[in-house]
């Protein structure tokens, strides 16, 4: 019986290991790719960018903006905390050349991580750039200034040097700098980004990956976890929490997903998930409460979902949910709504902290669209 138990003892310390070990081996490299665009010149480099850095294994890529565009072409890609920078374990900045220099909207953004450069939070970490010009006139130098705000923010500048130049034709004029790939979007012979560039884009991507991943963990990033609770960052918190909103579904008729007025935005939605109705049909009949309630989180999952399209991808510009109001089919003696609303009201809560704290009604309904078993209506005051 001793021997029995130690056995199981040491098999227990040995998974322990295994799991620990492989773990570690799995820790996924996080790297933000982030760019301020005009015209979305520099949107198509940092897809290659991406394209490149996830070439290598466990290396995640994201790409954000600086600031909400209202372009088509890039109205749905995520705006950045300011919070949330010295999380990553690499970032790669990309703009626009203005006259030799880093675009306006990428120099605004580097004058508000003014606190981050006193806290030394992206001291260490790995940094690359690049950038979409129009003739190439003084991108040397936009890229050098580039360089020099990120020198001064101490991080780890990768260049390019002349990686990857000897498989691009040069029969024309291409992008190629040794401080990173740009874009020369005037010279019209070709498309552009034209093939070289944006090869020239994921092969820097690709070796960007690499040094992120060999650099992971060999730089401070405590100061990080520290602001963003006092910040109260909502973007990272769903990230630690690991709440994933899901993406926006798509109107069923002819209304929008959501719609602001002045600083308020109204989002209806039901319990969509993956395309599917999850649990459909009505409570007491066809499904039991705790179906319900997790159709009711999921409900609320998809109006978060929209919510963060609505704000541009930075839900820290949500002032307060207002009002919830949710719809429940179910059977005539039905009474315990409050019960099943308490799964969207909680999950709210636990995402705004005391700006989620809302008005709520709750009605019992004999039917709802497509046999949903819940629809929820928000109104949410934003920035
Ligand atoms: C104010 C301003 C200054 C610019 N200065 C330069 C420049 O010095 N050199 C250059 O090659 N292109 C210059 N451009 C062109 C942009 O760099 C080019 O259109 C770029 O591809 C825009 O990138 P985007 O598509 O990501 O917005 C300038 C554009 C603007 C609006």
């Amino acid at each position: 019986m001793k021997n029995f138990i130690k056995l199981l003892l040491l098999l227990m310390v040995m998974m322990t290991t295994l799991s620990t070990q492989s773990m570690a081996q799995k820790k996924d490299v996080n790297v933000l790719v982030l760019i301020y665009s005009d015209n979305g010149g520099t949107l198509e480099l940092a897809k290659e960018f991406a394209k490149g850095l996830e070439k290598n294994s466990n290396v995640r890529s994201v790409i954000k903006q600086v600031k909400h565009s209202d372009n088509p072409i890039l109205k749905t890609i995520p705006v950045v905390s300011m919070e949330e920078l010295s999380s990553y374990d690499g970032i790669a900045f990309g703009s626009p050349v203005y006259f030799g220099n880093i675009s306006t909207g990428m120099s605004k953004f580097f004058s508000k991580t003014i606190d981050l450069w006193a806290k030394h939070a992206l001291e260490g970490m790995p940094a690359s750039v690049f950038m979409s010009a129009g003739t190439g006139a003084g991108r040397e130098l936009a890229l050098q200034s580039f360089w020099n705000t990120l020198a001064v923010h101490g991080m780890i500048l990768v260049s390019n040097g002349i990686r990857s130049n000897d498989k691009i034709d040069r029969s024309t004029a291409q992008g190629n700098s040794v401080l990173g790939t740009t874009s020369l979007v005037s010279i019209k012979n070709v498309p552009r980004p034209s093939s070289a560039e944006r090869l020239l884009a994921e092969d820097q991507g690709e070796n960007f990956g690499k040094v992120a991943k060999a650099l992971q963990g060999t730089f401070h990033k405590e100061s990080a976890s520290i602001e963003q609770k006092n910040n109260n960052d909502i973007n990272q918190e769903l990230i630690n929490k690991n709440i994933i909103l899901p993406d926006v579904p798509k109107p069923a008729g002819n209304y929008q997903p959501f719609v602001r007025t002045g600083n308020l935005v109204f989002i209806n939605q039901y319990a969509l998930k993956n395309g599917k109705l999850q649990y459909p049909g009505k409570l007491g009949k066809d499904v039991d409460e705790k179906q319900v309630k997790e159709a009711t989180r999921t409900t609320m999952l998809n109006v978060l979902g929209v919510l963060k399209d609505a704000v541009g991808g930075n839900l820290n510009r949500i002032k307060k949910c207002v009002q919830l109001t949710g719809y429940f089919n179910v059977t005539d003696d039905y009474t315990k709504h409050a019960d099943l609303m308490n799964a969207a009201s909680d999950l709210v809560v636990e995402v705004f902290g005391e700006k989620g704290k809302h008005a709520r009604a709750t009605v019992g309904a004999s039917s709802l669209p497509g046999n949903t078993s819940v629809e929820i209506q928000a109104i949410f005051e934003i920035e």
